[in-house]
């Protein structure tokens, strides 16, 4: 079972300049909730307690006043800063001394996803026990991210960015990898963007034969955040939802609950800490119900 998770949330978030000049991208909101919670949540879904953030150097702060340690959470959090972004692959280096013996799940700190089976597909993923695994999803602008050609349902080929088409199959950002990977990064070197890239570190895998694929299908959401308009998009996704159920998408504090990993007390701590809002509106009445079942 993968029990450590890494959220990779540095970044300039140049493309949304001005919006990221003060404030960290993955700190603004998708509708109402930091973007930040998304990725996180997902980590959560899948069962994982011990959890690494990368920010950017000097940002630690802002995040810290958000998460500060996960305890009302019933998880772990803690931070490492990264001077400047030198790939994605950079997380697993960094992250060296938190990973220590074990196998790991790497998430892009402005990935969403969304989708029923979503659970359920990543409680499989996490029992991963040698080799890489990626979960792909159909785009209709490919060229915007790493592509995986598909046989019987295997990678035969990936390719950052293609220019060519390949595959209309991107490489979502959640992947989960075993111990190899911090010495597999070690090694990589930088591409012409002088970043060390995630699709050599996964073809590195593919050629031993241990790149393994899964995919969300048509009944599933990976959504963008990369633009403005992205953010737009996306928060209008989460507002359509949870308006129309009443329901939450990726409240922290209800998968924990879910979880079992905390339980009356420590979401009254939240919503103390988070102050009238209607965030804590909803909290309130998760406690509500959970009496109700008791
Ligand atoms: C990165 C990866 C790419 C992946 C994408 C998912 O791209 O390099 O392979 O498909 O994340 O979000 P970037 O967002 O850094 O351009």
């Amino acid at each position: 079972m993968i029990k450590k998770g890494i959220i990779l949330s540095g970044g300039l978030g140049t493309r949304m300049s001005p919006l990221t000049k003060a404030v960290n991208k993955q700190l603004l909101p998708i509708y109402d909730k930091p973007l930040i919670f998304y990725p996180l949540s997902v980590l959560m879904l899948s069962k994982i307690k011990n959890i690494l953030i990368v920010v950017n150097k000097g940002q630690l702060h802002q995040y810290k006043k958000l998460l500060p340690n996960g305890k009302n959470l019933g998880i772990n959090i803690s931070y490492i800063e990264q001077s400047k972004p030198r790939g994605l692959p950079d997380a697993f280096i960094l992250g060296e001394k938190f990973i220590g013996k074990d196998n790991v799940a790497l998430i892009l700190g402005d990935n969403f996803f969304y989708g029923q089976n979503l659970t359920s597909k990543l409680l499989k993923c996490v029992k991963l026990k040698k080799g890489a695994k990626v979960l792909l999803h159909k785009v209709n602008d490919p060229d915007k991210y790493g592509v995986a050609k598909i046989k019987r349902n295997k990678i035969i080929k990936i390719v950052e960015k293609p220019k060519k088409f390949i595959s209309d199959y991107a490489i979502t950002g959640l992947y989960f990898f075993d111990n190899k990977v911090i010495n597999f990064s070690k090694k990589l070197r930088p591409s012409r963007r002088g970043e060390i890239e995630i699709t050599d570190l996964l073809n590195h895998y593919k050629k031993n034969n241990n790149l393994y694929a899964d995919f969300i299908g048509r009944g599933g959401a990976w959504l963008d955040t990369g633009s403005i308009e992205d953010f737009y998009k996306t928060s209008s996704f989460v507002s359509a939802i949870e308006n129309r159920q009443g329901f939450k998408i990726a409240c922290l504090e209800e998968i924990s609950l879910m979880n079992q990993w905390i339980g009356k007390k420590e979401i009254q701590n939240s919503i103390k800490f988070y102050g009238k809002c209607e965030y804590s509106n909803y909290l309130k009445k998760l406690i509500k119900n959970f009496k109700k079942k008791k």
